[in-house]
């Protein structure tokens, strides 16, 4: 290996590992390799222009915490969360979206037509819809699990040195036998995600700007069925087409319209909505 080059260390490199050949571990192990030393040669990288960047992933693991992950941020800011989640929704299903840091696994089990505002401040929204197969069949028993801010733009989780309880704006909730769901909620506000640390300072070197547009979160399950992470958004609402961590897609955006009636609504609800919205989540099988 000592007559090694700036052509002929990658491949010294690759062979320096001894992984199982064929695996998908030596796959990726190879192919990132190689597309690192590609961008190396082809920017001529400098020695400040490395330590800046090795120094920029040593903060971004300075200022994480169990509750904090820098590197999901810097990963969704870049657009790879997104690309993922694009790369990853089969093909009829539901698109996927960001998951965020916000989620708990083990939110509270509400009935179908809670309230999840609990008397919080906002516009009373109605959001229903139906979970269906690929095939159009209808799932009972489905669930979501869902979680959002609130109408400042804030998660209850985040305000917890305020009183506030972690577990509010958030519930797991199982379809009707037609596979219908439906609760209601407070209307969320856009928010900025975290810009104090280094992902911050890139999105400024950038002239970037922090924020998300407003959405609701969900995981969908059913038994057999591919689970979908996905957002729901609201239609002529801010940032949908600048959102911070590019999470919104076209099929996500959902009309959110005045219930002028309550007669008009023919379900059981906890709380009669001043709004509503209206999406259906698609579900593939497994495997
Ligand atoms: C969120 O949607 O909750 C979120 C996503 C990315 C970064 C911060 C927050
Ligand atoms: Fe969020």
């Amino acid at each position: 290996m000592r007559d090694v080059n700036q052509f002929t260390v990658t491949e010294a490199v690759k062979s320096s590992f001894d992984t199982e050949d064929g695996s998908r571990f030596q796959f990726l192990l190879e192919t990132f390799i190689e597309h690192l030393h590609d961008y190396v040669r082809e920017v001529n990288l400098t020695h400040d222009e490395w330590m800046r960047m090795l120094n920029f992933l040593y903060d971004c693991g300075q200022i994480s915490t169990p509750e904090r992950h820098e590197y999901i941020l810097l990963s969704d800011v870049l657009g790879l969360s997104a690309l993922v989640d694009m790369i990853n929704t089969r093909g009829g299903a539901t698109e996927g979206s960001n998951l965020g840091p916000f989620y708990l696994d083990d939110a509270p089990v509400k009935e179908l037509g809670a309230d999840l505002a609990e008397g919080r401040e906002g516009v009373s929204v109605l959001v229903e819809g139906v979970i269906r197969d690929t095939l159009g069949n209808p799932l009972p028993g489905a669930t979501i699990d869902t979680w959002q801010a609130d109408s400042s733009g804030t998660y209850p989780i985040q305000e917890q040195e305020q009183g506030q309880d972690k577990y509010d704006l958030r519930a797991k909730i199982t379809a009707d036998e037609q596979g219908r769901y439906y609760y209601t909620t407070v209307l969320p506000k856009p928010y900025t995600v975290p810009y104090d640390g280094p992902v911050g300072e890139l999105l400024r070197a950038g002239n970037r700007h922090a924020w998300r547009a407003a959405h609701l979160h969900y995981i969908v399950r059913h038994p057999g069925m591919r689970s979908i992470t996905t957002e729901v958004f609201f239609e002529n609402a801010e940032y949908l087409d600048n959102d911070a961590v590019f999470g919104v897609r076209k099929s996500l955006i959902a009309k959110l319209e005045p219930v002028k009636k309550a007669s008009a609504i023919d379900l059981p609800l906890e709380r009669r909505p001043d709004a509503k919205v209206h999406f259906d989540f698609t579900l593939a099988p497994e495997g």
